[in-house]
């Protein structure tokens, strides 16, 4: 089937956003983000440009919102254990199935794992250094994308940095994610809703003009490679 992708596809739904989805397809979607997001979302660069600078001054607070399988804070908690640094990860995720997951394989890494939205930390008056999210925006709503954003920036310590990355949508990004995920549809992506939901989520995602119009002022929109963005506020940036 052929998709319309000039514009961003909201009454497309992640099969994984389901509150009846099956559970050991979802489990198997959170374990086969760490593959996704090794090959395609490049958490070392956040890590690098944007926590270990922080982290060579104090003890560097980290806020994870829409987290998953936590992958990414198990990461960032591991490099900076590496590279002789302090951190407080904390990854958060509106659903429960997610930080159930997540949680249960922690292995030591010192993650905190919390279900909740990220207003509801704003109301628990915590401040955190670096914020970031990986493949969320696209998910929410703009109540929801509006609510993040300004939740970002409540809960930003001074001298912080926001940071939600996510896809870039383009026929070609659709098209690469269509050709490469297909080989392994039925070994490795096998009974999870990464390439159904990968496509789905392209569908939704902003191009960096979109993104660039959705935001309020003083953020700034980046395109990276590969179909990436970053939507950004650096205090004093
Ligand atoms: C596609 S997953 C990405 C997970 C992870 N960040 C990654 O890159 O692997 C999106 C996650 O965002 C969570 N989410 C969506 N809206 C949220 C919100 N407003 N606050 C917190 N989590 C949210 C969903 O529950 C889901 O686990």
């Amino acid at each position: 089937m052929r998709h319309d992708l000039s514009v961003r596809d909201l009454d497309a739904v992640e099969l994984m956003d389901a509150p009846d989805a099956d559970l050991r397809m979802l489990e198997r979607t959170y374990e086969r983000f760490r593959v996704v997001n090794a090959l395609v979302a490049h958490p070392g660069g956040l890590y690098r440009r944007d926590i270990r600078p922080r982290a060579r001054r104090t003890l560097v607070r980290v806020l994870d919102i829409g987290a998953g399988g936590g992958d990414v804070c198990r990461m960032i908690a591991r490099r900076l254990r590496r590279d002789g640094l302090r951190g407080e990860i904390t990854a958060l995720d509106a659903d429960e199935r997610a930080i159930r997951w997540a949680s249960a394989r922690d292995a030591g890494d010192g993650v905190v794992y919390r279900h909740a939205l990220s207003s509801e930390v704003v109301d628990a008056g915590e401040r955190f250094d670096v914020i970031f999210s990986n493949h969320v925006l696209h998910h929410l709503d703009p109540s929801a994308f509006d609510q993040v954003l300004r939740d970002s920036l409540r809960l930003l310590a001074p001298g912080g940095v926001v940071v939600h990355r996510d896809i870039a949508r383009s026929r070609t990004a659709y098209a690469l994610y269509s050709a490469l995920t297909l080989p392994f549809a039925s070994t490795l992506l096998r009974d999870s809703f990464i390439r159904e939901d990968g496509l789905i989520s392209i569908r939704r995602s902003y191009t960096p003009r979109e993104l660039e119009r959705s935001a309020p002022a003083g953020w700034s929109v980046h395109a990276r490679l590969p179909a990436r963005l970053e939507l950004r506020w650096e205090q004093g940036g």
